[in-house]
């Protein structure tokens, strides 16, 4: 099968277009052909060697795809050959992939793979920000980090439609027009203005109830001077570094925040939970709330090209690769 591996630490350039061997089931997995495969910001850390997983070189990047069932192993039930599907786990930029049978969802017959391959990781983390992390509800006010990216633009429509008055922070007007279009209030270009002035400004000094942050080092602190009281701010990445240290006393206390942090694949473990969430996104994808724009498709050959896209900030929606 054509897939992309690596077999160095580094940046897009690492990767290759290679012929590699198809992957054989295992016992609990199924082996799934891609059909659309969804870039992550994950990826780029992994290639690295800076994600929570390590590579074991020769390896195949890529964490999200939508594809239909080629096999499944003896002892997996409820999976069938020919079932479409979406799922996390490593090893996406290929043609197939092994995956365990735990980290598939099945997707309705109503969902395209182009948006069914964003479920698994970026809408489900965005539901999980919102409804699990946090309780958002209706007038609370929610600061969106990077809202025109994969998570961030499903972000802000979940949280628009639980009722909350979304504010999204982009890095351009570009991206600021796609914002509004999928639901924000209020955009501000953190490039030029300065976040945490701008949200005191726009909450008449209230602060932000809660504030969803996958930036780090540029943006945490500033985002804990701008929650309102009891306000709260969940870290689930950093694109831009990680943040320094928290003193709590000195940055908490006076205020009475929160600080939490978030990563999607330990959901998958918890099954009422995990449940919950899926029926919710897909629920919210069938009514027309939630929709993820497609910024860019690239073939499977491009990753390391549609890797630099996702990098230079200019990317929107999701990215896809197609094998
Ligand atoms: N915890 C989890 O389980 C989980 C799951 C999925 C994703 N994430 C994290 O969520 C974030 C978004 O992921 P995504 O896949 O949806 O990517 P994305 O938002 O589509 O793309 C990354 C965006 O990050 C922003 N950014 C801010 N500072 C940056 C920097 N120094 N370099 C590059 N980009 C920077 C850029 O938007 P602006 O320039 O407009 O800010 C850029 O477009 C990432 O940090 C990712 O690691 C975490």
């Amino acid at each position: 099968m054509k897939a992309i591996q690596f077999d160095r630490l580094g940046g897009p350039e690492v990767l290759e277009l290679r012929e590699a061997p198809k992957p054989e089931l295992r016992p609990g997995t199924v082996v799934v052909e891609n059909r659309v495969i969804a870039l992550n910001y994950g990826d780029v850390f992994f290639i690295k060697g800076q994600y929570l997983v390590k590579p074991v070189f020769p390896d195949i990047p890529g964490m999200e795809a939508a594809g239909v069932i080629e096999a499944v192993a003896p002892d997996v039930t409820g999976l069938v050959p020919g079932m479409r599907v979406a799922y996390i786990g490593m090893g996406a930029y290929a043609e197939f992939t092994r995956i365990r049978a735990s980290r598939v969802i099945p997707i309705p017959d109503t969902a395209t793979f182009e948006q069914a391959a964003a479920f698994p990781i970026a809408v489900l983390t965005a539901w999980h920000l919102i409804h699990s992390c946090h309780n958002v509800s209706a007038n609370q006010i929610v600061l969106v980090h990077s809202a025109a990216g994969g998570v961030g633009i499903a972000a802000v429509q979940i949280a628009h439609a639980a009722g909350a008055h979304v504010i999204g922070t982009v890095s351009s007007n570009d991206k600021a027009d796609l914002v509004l279009k999928f639901g924000a209030q209020e955009v501000i270009n953190y490039a030029t203005h300065d976040f945490a002035a701008e949200a005191m400004r726009i909450t008449n000094g209230g602060g932000v109830d809660l504030i969803l942050d996958a930036v780090g080092k540029p943006t945490f602190k500033k985002g804990l001077a701008c929650l309102a009281p009891f306000g709260h701010l969940i870290l689930y990445g950093s694109a831009g570094g990680a943040p320094d240290p928290l003193d709590i006393r000195r940055h908490l206390l006076a205020k009475s925040l929160k600080v939490s942090g978030f990563v999607v694949p330990m959901v998958y473990a918890m099954r009422e939970i995990h449940r919950r969430g899926l029926d919710a996104v897909f629920q919210l994808s069938r009514d027309g709330r939630l929709t993820i724009p497609i910024g860019k498709t690239f073939p499977l050959a491009e990753a390391a090209e549609a890797l630099r896209f996702l990098q230079s900030r200019r990317s929107t929606g999701k990215l896809l690769l197609i094998p």
